[in-house]
């Protein structure tokens, strides 16, 4: 038998419906005691690595991203099981979010946007769905820390957050379909619906708001790389001279940061015991170690210097750190190259909203999350997981300051255009 055949009969027998219904029930930090899953995921994800990585010109593109699919999931159940202390990548299953998405692919750009606001349009609903069903006394499970009160809170605010969606994505699998069960067929589903359901939301304890933080963490992730990816093409597209590309450009990456902060003020409705109910399961995971979050922050407003350290010190951002060269301009320090054209103030323009969605997510934050007191998130002067002071870290960090809008008025005096927009996507 071939590698690539033990592989697939090895995920044919991997049930990751009965795998996640447990990781829901005890807990993933517990699971992680069962000699028998943990070896089943460790051989089955080196066996993945080890097609993944021999390839093969036999096998079809359906085949390679099933392969893909279930390697990266594989790997990050594992990297959970074996290892102590999670992070950030492997707790929620980051990778295999960003293979779904296409990120990395060669898709047309108008497919990738579609593509991201539909996933994102599935997470919103499985979380409404999954606060709904425990409201109802309907949910596969009871887990602890429900209170029905923070979960309508939650609905209500999510229920506008679907309305701002700008694309209108249909459901594109047959809803009479049975729900995959095996990872092989969960992997290979092609729209990818059966993977964001069944291959990214696995807690590390029964606490309910820990599958609604989560949840949030994948939605904020379809944001981040949404509005990455256009302000990558912004910043090319301005470079080569092409204005009237880059307005819709800035449009599309605008509108990606758009819901950010409704989804915080979803975040906030949980309260301070139940976060630290899980907290210290997920070890040192924290989204400081997002690499979507750090690129697009860095392609905005350059690497502040008050990043450096926990950059440096997160081995997953190594691409974040190329940013940080004088030959790089980020979009807010290009808007001072720009000239006084209707088309180059519209684009200002969008640029400026941009900003400002982005500094409100940053302030929401900092301030009513990380810094939030009385109850507080955190303790007093806590750390933060992700090994950075915590609240100190965020509150630390000087943006350039915020760009304005009122047709000609620029945030700093014009500079001479000399830098290299190009970025090492
Ligand atoms: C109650 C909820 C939350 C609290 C108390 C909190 C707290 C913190 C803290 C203390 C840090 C500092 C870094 C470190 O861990 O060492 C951080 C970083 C970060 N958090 Fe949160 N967080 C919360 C929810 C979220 C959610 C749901 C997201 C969505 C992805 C998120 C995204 C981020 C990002 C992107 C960073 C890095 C910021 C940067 O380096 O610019 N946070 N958070």
């Amino acid at each position: 038998m071939s590698a690539v055949q033990e592989l697939m009969r090895g995920l044919a027998k991997f049930d990751v419906l009965a795998y996640g219904g447990e990781a829901h029930r005890v807990g993933r930090q517990e699971l992680a005691r069962d000699e028998s899953i943990k070896d089943t995921i460790s051989s089955l994800s080196a066996l993945a690595a080890d097609v993944s990585n021999t390839g093969s010109v036999e096998i079809d593109r359906p085949t390679y991203n099933l392969i893909e699919v279930s390697r990266l999931f594989l790997e990050a159940q594992d990297y959970i099981m074996a290892q102590e202390k999670p992070r950030y990548e492997p707790y929620a299953a980051a990778l295999v979010l960003r293979h779904i998405l296409g990120i990395d692919g060669s898709h047309d750009l108008a497919v990738t946007r579609r593509k991201i606001w539909s996933v994102f349009e599935q997470k919103v609903k499985e979380q409404i769905a999954f606060d709904s069903a425990a409201i109802a006394g309907t949910a596969d499970q009871e887990k602890v820390g429900f209170c029905p009160q923070v979960a309508r809170a939650r609905c209500e605010i999510l229920q506008t957050v679907r309305q701002i969606i700008p694309v209108r994505t249909e459901l594109r699998v047959c809803p009479s379909r049975p729900v995959d069960r095996s990872l092989l067929d969960v992997a290979g589903e092609s729209t990818g619906t059966s993977a964001v359901r069944s291959l990214l939301v696995f807690p590390q304890t029964s606490c309910h708001d820990e599958v609604s933080f989560l949840h949030a963490i994948h939605m904020s992730e379809c944001l981040f790389w949404g509005s990455l990816l256009f302000v990558q093409r912004t910043l090319a597209a301005l470079h080569s001279g092409q204005i009237a590309l880059a307005l819709p450009l800035v449009i599309m990456a605008s509108e990606f940061a758009a819901p950010l902060v409704k989804l915080f003020h979803s975040v906030r409705k949980m309260p301070p015991e139940h976060f630290l109910g899980f907290r210290d399961a997920t070890g040192e995971a924290s989204a400081v170690q997002s690499l979507s979050w750090q690129l697009l922050d860095a392609h905005m407003y350059g690497v502040i210097p008050e990043k450096t350290e926990a950059l440096s010190a997160a081995p997953e951002l190594r691409r974040v750190l190329l940013l940080a060269t004088p030959s790089f301009v980020p979009l807010v320090e290009m808007m001072q190259h720009l000239g006084g054209s209707a088309a180059e103030e519209a684009v200002h323009e969008r640029v400026v909203e941009l900003d400002h969605h982005l500094r409100g997510w940053r302030k929401f934050h900092e301030k009513q999350l990380a810094g939030r007191k009385d109850p507080g998130y955190l303790p007093p002067d806590a750390p933060g997981t992700g090994g950075t002071a915590g609240y100190g870290y965020l509150a630390s960090q000087t943006l350039p300051p915020a760009l304005r809008f009122d047709g000609c008025t620029q945030a700093t005096p014009p500079k001479k255009a000399s830098r290299s927009a190009a970025t090492p996507h």
